[in-house]
Formats: structure tokens, sequence, C-alpha cells
């Protein structure tokens, strides 16, 4: 998010919070659609991403400052293709057309899309031609960027004026401005397009009258509205995890009701070291209602000779599912449950007609479906790396802020191929502690999408002293990635892994040896389990 233009939420009136622009992204199935309304948020303006067959009406009565026409798999010509919604011209809301977008544009006003001889795929030169008009002006008459299709423009509409052009586009870029209405066969949004972002805020600032206002600051106080507005007088319950997204949901909730929310806290005792102390802490910092519910006893009566993975996550919810349904009727009058559904989650699960993929979700540790409260979701409408920022602006530790993902059933999915008991957990959470302290220390863990350790339940034979020793291994696992749906390993440096091994085996008995996971998602998984 781009810095303030409003220095605090106290600063910024309820009224012109709800009057904060908003831009649309229609979005025509490209991979890189969700990282066009994010970037966007990057500068300073609320961007939302629909389908591109969301009718106009709904779109005229959101009144968008700018619409963006995403990038999409599909050719123009193909049967099937996602049209150009050319009533959205009579809106005379100033348009942006990327990719396919920029493409279906052309073909339905008239201009002429072919296959080019051969396609454009990743870092492309671009050149540009009549100085680079309004989108383009000033700009490096030479520069880089990021491509990725097979139909180009070869002809731009009439009254449109070509702004560059590349090997395979001869029209790369075009604009009428005095319609409104531009276009780029190149991806602003990928940080491979150098000028990308400055082109982006150009359209927004310039075309579309933007007034970047889109902040932190203005999240908090526009959810505190929101959620003031729906939850009125009611009491509300929410259920932390540790992890950033709950904690964030829940202090958006106490800003906006104060007392009349209660956290509950389900240890189940197969968190990270220091991990349930440090929410417990946190939440009493800022003075909010917490029931710490310690059932590390009852969770791992229930795990006691269950090996088989699956079996641990349906226990592990099940018994989360129980414990939280205890605490609630112990509570007078709650109407409403704060969830910390999040943006990606929401587009995923239909947001878009033409995307290809959609995640599966793990919903172990989730609540119940037939419980009687309504649904509190104050992040909604926010990505991941957001919703940090507005933890850090609530003043939530560093530390829970740029809290890796980790998953609901905790370290009981990292213990593999046998039972999971407090002698395993002990061992494998100190192991944890280790390689987590060393990662932070090379300041690494920020880059990491996640990194643990791994206990499978095997022994081997070791020599430690003048004695043989008979102990477990601990793999490390640590990848890189962007949403989870693929990673890869991370090249830690081997210094780093040597200090990691020598400490782990050194300091835990039970262990005798260090390994390495040098996998990819796919075809491996992240998590072991
Ligand atoms: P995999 O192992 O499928 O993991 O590559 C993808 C992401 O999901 C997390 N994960 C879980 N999260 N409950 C959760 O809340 C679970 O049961 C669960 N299993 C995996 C995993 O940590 C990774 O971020």
């Amino acid at each position: 998010m781009t810095e303030q233009l409003v220095d605090s939420v106290e600063e910024l009136p309820a009224a012109d919070v709800r009057a904060l622009e908003e831009v649309l992204v229609l979005d025509f199935g490209g991979q890189y659609s969700q990282l066009i309304a994010r970037r966007i948020r990057d500068c300073g303006v609320f961007a939302e991403l629909l389908p591109s067959t969301t009718p106009v009406e709904q779109i005229r009565e959101r009144a968008p400052k700018a619409i963006v026409l995403s990038g999409g798999p599909a050719s123009v010509y193909e049967e099937g293709a996602p049209p150009f919604p050319t009533q959205l011209l009579d809106l005379e809301i100033p348009m942006l057309g990327i990719c396919y977008g920029m493409q279906a544009m052309a073909l339905a006003l008239g201009g002429r899309v072919e296959s080019a001889s051969s396609g454009e795929f990743g870092r492309t030169e671009l050149v540009l031609r009549e100085g680079g008009g309004r989108l383009l002006g000033g700009l490096p008459e030479e520069q880089t960027c990021w491509m990725s299709h097979r139909d180009a423009v070869f002809e731009a509409p009439d009254g449109f004026t070509p702004l560059a052009s590349s090997p395979s586009s001869p029209v790369a870029a075009y604009e009428f401005p005095d319609r409104g209405l531009y276009g780029i066969q190149f991806h602003p949004e990928v940080v491979h397009t150098p000028y990308g972002t400055e082109i982006l805020t150009r359209f927004l600032r310039d075309v579309g009258g933007c007034e970047q206002q889109w902040s932190p600051q203005s999240v908090i106080a526009e959810q505190v509205e929101k959620i003031r507005a729906q939850v009125g007088d009611g009491r509300v319950i929410c259920g932390l995890s540790g992890g950033v997204d709950s904690s964030v949901a829940a202090m958006l909730v106490h800003r906006a009701v104060g007392d009349r929310l209660t956290c509950v806290f389900v240890d189940h005792g197969l968190m990270r070291l220091n991990e349930a102390e440090q929410v417990v802490e946190t939440f009493s910092q800022f003075d909010i209602p917490l029931v710490h519910v310690e059932a590390e006893e009852r969770f791992l009566a229930k795990l006691e000779g269950v090996e088989e993975p699956e079996r641990k996550r349906m226990i592990i919810g099940e018994e989360f599912i129980r414990v939280f349904e205890d605490e609630a009727s112990k509570l007078d009058d709650v109407g409403y449950l704060v969830q910390g559904t999040l943006y990606s989650d929401v587009i995923e699960s239909g947001g878009s007609d033409h995307a290809a993929t959609i995640k599966s979700h793990h919903n172990v540790g989730g609540l119940p479906e037939d419980f009687d409260f309504e649904l509190v979701e104050p992040l909604r409408m926010l990505f991941k790396d957001e919703v940090r920022a507005v933890g850090a602006e609530l003043g939530l530790p560093e530390r829970m802020v740029w809290r890796q993902p980790f998953p609901g059933p905790g370290l009981a999915i990292r213990i593999v191929g046998g039972e999971v008991n407090k002698e395993r957990l002990d061992i494998l959470r100190a192991a944890d502690a280790v390689l987590q302290e060393e990662i932070r220390a090379a300041e690494l863990y920020r880059q990491l999408w996640q990194s643990f350790c791994v206990l499978p339940v095997v022994r081997s034979v070791g020599v430690q002293g003048d004695g043989r020793t008979y102990a477990y291994p601990i793999v490390i696992r640590a990848v890189t990635s962007d949403d989870a749906m693929t990673a890869d390993w991370a090249r830690l440096p081997y210094d780093l892994l040597e200090r990691v091994s020598n400490r782990i085996i050194n300091e835990i008995r039970d262990v005798n040896r260090v390994a390495l996971d040098i996998s990819s998602k796919p075809p491996a998984t992240i998590e072991w389990e």
C-alpha cells in the first residue's frame, strides 16, 4: 500500500471513507487478474475483481472511477471466447484493456487482431511511437516489458493512436483519450515490466482522476463503520488460531465493538514453541477479552494410537469444534461469529467465471456449519499483504504480523508415520524453534512462504561421544511460494543449514540426523503429513 494522504483513522470521517473511489477489474480469466487488482491497490486505489460477464447495470450502480479489462487464456476468435462488453462504452468510464482485454476492445471497435507468426512470452523489447501519447509519454523510448500472448493487434481501430510496438505486436499500446479508452498488450502488473506501476498510476490518476486514498488507515476506518452497522448492540465471538488473519480480524472487530467481542483461543497443544503464550500476551496487552482454553491433554488423549494422517486431522477438527462450542455456550446472547476469510478465498470459491483452477480448501480447524451465528468477515475484501499492513497499523506485534502460514492441525500433521504424543511433539517443537531462530537471524524468514521441521517416526543409528545412538531424524522443509498452490524448495545457504543441523543434533537428545527436503510442489506437497 502506498504512503498516506490521511494520517490517522480519526482524521478520516466515515462519510469520506464510504465515498472512497474504486476501480473494477473485469476478469477474462487471465493468470494475472488478481495481481492487477493488487497492483492497483498498491497505487492507493481500491480495486475489485469481477467476472467479465458482470451485468452493465451492476457496474453503472457502482460508478467506478475506471475499469480495467484483464488478460485471458482465449483467442478472441475462439468459439465461446468472452466478448468485449460493448455496452460498457455507454457509461463513458475510462477503460484500460490489458492483453486479451486490449485485443477484445480492438476487435469490437473495428481494429485488426491476428495471430502473429510467433507469440511473445516473457521479457520483450517495447519501442514507443508518437512520443508515447498520454499513457506512455515521457517514458524511455525503448524499454522492456512482460508479454504473454499469441494474438496481437495489427491495426488500431479508427480514432485510436498506436503508442508502441514490439517484435510481434505491431500495436503494443494504443489510446483514444477523448473517449477515455486505452490498451496495452503487455502486463503492467508484473514486476518484470519496470514501468508497469508508473503506467498504472498514470491511468488511475491522470485518466481516471483517482485520488489514491486507499490505505491501511482507510481500510480500518471503513471496516469499523461496517462492523458497527452490522452488529449494532450484538455480542460477537471470534476463534483465534494464532495466525495473522484471525488476529487482525479480531482486532478490527474489537476496535469496532470493544468488550462486546470475546475471543476464544483453543490451545490444542500442537502449536510451535511459545506461540500460545504470544497470543495470550498480545491480546491481554490490547485488553481484548480472551478465553484461553488449555486443551492439550484433551487433544492428546484423542490422538493416542492414531497413525493415519487423515484420522489425525478429523479428530483434531472435531475436537476443536467441540471445545469451541462448549465455550460459546457459556457466553450469553452471542449472535455473531468473526471469520478471517480473505479476498483470495472469496475469488477462489467462485469469484471468476473463467479462471482455470480453483483451489481446494483445507477446512480442518474450521467451525461447524450449523452454528446459529451471523458471520462477520472484515477481511473479505483484503489480500494477505493488506491484512498484514492493517495488522501492523493496528499495532499487532511484528512477529504475529509476519507469521508464516501454519496448518490448523498444527504440528500433529508434521509427525509422520506414527502416533502424535507429548514426547514427539516436544522434540519437533524444539527442532522447529532452532530452525525458526536461525532463519530469522539470517533475515530469511519473510522471504520464505513456510519453513518448518518434520519428524518422521523412524529411528536410525548414530554415534555421539563414545556411544551409539538410536534416534529420530529431523527433516527441514523450507519453500518459496506465492499462494501455496505451487512451491519451490528454498535454496538455503549451506552455512545456515550447517548451523541448524549442528544445533538440532547437539541440543536435542533424541535427534541424530538432519535432512533437507528438496522437492517442489507439484509433485510433492508443502506439508508431509
Ligand atoms: P500442502 O501440504 O497441501 O499445503 O501443499 C498447502 C498449504 O495449506 C496448509 N495446510 C493446511 N492448513 N489445515 C490448514 O489450515 C490443514 O489441515 C492444512 N494442511 C495443509 C499448508 O501449511 C500450506 O500452507
